[in-house]
């Protein structure tokens, strides 16, 4: 029986060292982060997946302050993290890379909000001749049959704005609004062009009924276009803001996502506000925050499958789409 006690004592101590074993190596694992970046990295597809993983709750605390590296920084903070964690380059080539890529996005959306910020704090200024020319420039690109009159016209009300001095519209989102539409109706022409002469008709679906009919229901489709701009570039703000733009970016921005990124996403946000607006088919714009508050809903749904890219029809070929 003495021997049967040695027997079990080295079985039980041979288990205690094999769970000892385990555990260190699973503190030096958690430690070093080794092979949770390595999984994240190896397991998920790059974009958004990859990179929202990777910019998560920290696995790794040198991961965790290299996220707030400037971008010109970025390669060699990967080479340094490389070092540190012995990871050797040689056999692991696509590691690095990887890892700078989702790294780079990370950083290049914190930089893509505070430009954006910026632009939203800074009010539209009269005495300013860039904003001047910019305003200018919009009317051209939507009435380019029609001069402008004056500076100050009641003519503006008929590209949206509520009275004959666009300034004042301006006042929520700044000059943000005015880069959105500017952008829109120079790169989105025929869309813009289309929303903005749908807002000015009768409602569509009573176009076709009899004239008597009409007569009672003669009403537009009720929103002013550039009123709808200045508010839905409100919405792709918070959409930026809270972060839940980071899944289309993260999908359509290869390297770092810029103003230009964000400028698609307002002319793909409009195109869609413009057909649910038709879709839901609201009596006025009474409706107005009814139907916002919904299609907000609807796109932060779509937002949360980690696949999606809201693709603007026109620039699905400028956009670097998902399977590089
Ligand atoms: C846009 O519309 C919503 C809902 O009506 C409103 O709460 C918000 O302040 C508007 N934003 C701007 C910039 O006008």
């Amino acid at each position: 029986s003495k021997h049967l006690l040695g027997i079990l004592v080295t079985f039980f101590v041979f288990l205690y060292c094999k769970c000892l074993w385990r555990g260190l190596k699973f503190v030096v694992r958690k430690f070093t982060g080794r092979c949770e970046l390595q999984r994240i990295c190896y397991n998920n597809k790059h974009g958004a997946r990859r990179t929202l993983k990777i910019g998560g709750p920290a696995h790794c605390c040198l991961l965790q302050s290299a996220l707030s590296v400037h971008p010109d920084k970025v390669e060699k903070t990967i080479d340094d993290i490389m070092a540190l964690k012995k990871i050797n380059p040689d056999t692991n080539p696509q590691l690095g890379i990887s890892l700078q890529a989702s790294l780079l996005q990370i950083v290049g959306y914190r930089s893509l909000v505070s430009e954006v910020e910026k632009l939203r704090r800074e009010p539209y200024d009269c005495d300013n001749t860039e904003h001047e020319e910019m305003l200018m420039k919009l009317w051209k690109e939507l009435r380019p049959d029609t001069p402008l009159t004056g500076r100050i016209s009641k003519q503006w009300c008929e590209i949206g704005f509520q009275g004959s001095d666009p300034k004042t519209d301006f006042r929520g989102m700044g000059l943000l609004g005015l880069h959105n539409l500017l952008y829109f109706a120079e790169h989105d022409k025929a869309t813009a062009l289309q929303m903005l002469h749908d807002s000015l008709q009768p409602k569509h679906n009573e176009v076709n009924k009899p004239e008597w009919e009409q007569k009672n229901m003669d009403k537009a489709i009720g929103y002013s276009f550039a009123i709808v701009g200045i508010n839905i570039t409100d919405l792709a703000y918070s959409l930026l803001v809270s972060g839940a733009l980071k899944t289309h970016l993260y999908n359509v921005a290869p390297e770092m996502p810029s103003l230009l990124h964000f400028q698609q996403t307002f002319c793909y946000l409009m195109q869609e506000f413009h057909r649910f607006w038709i879709e839901e088919d609201p009596s006025d714009i009474m409706e107005f925050n009814r139907v916002r508050s919904k299609f907000h809903r609807r796109i932060l749904r779509q937002l949360k499958n980690p696949d999606m890219a809201l693709c603007p029809h026109f620039s699905a070929s400028d956009l670097h789409l998902v399977n590089l």
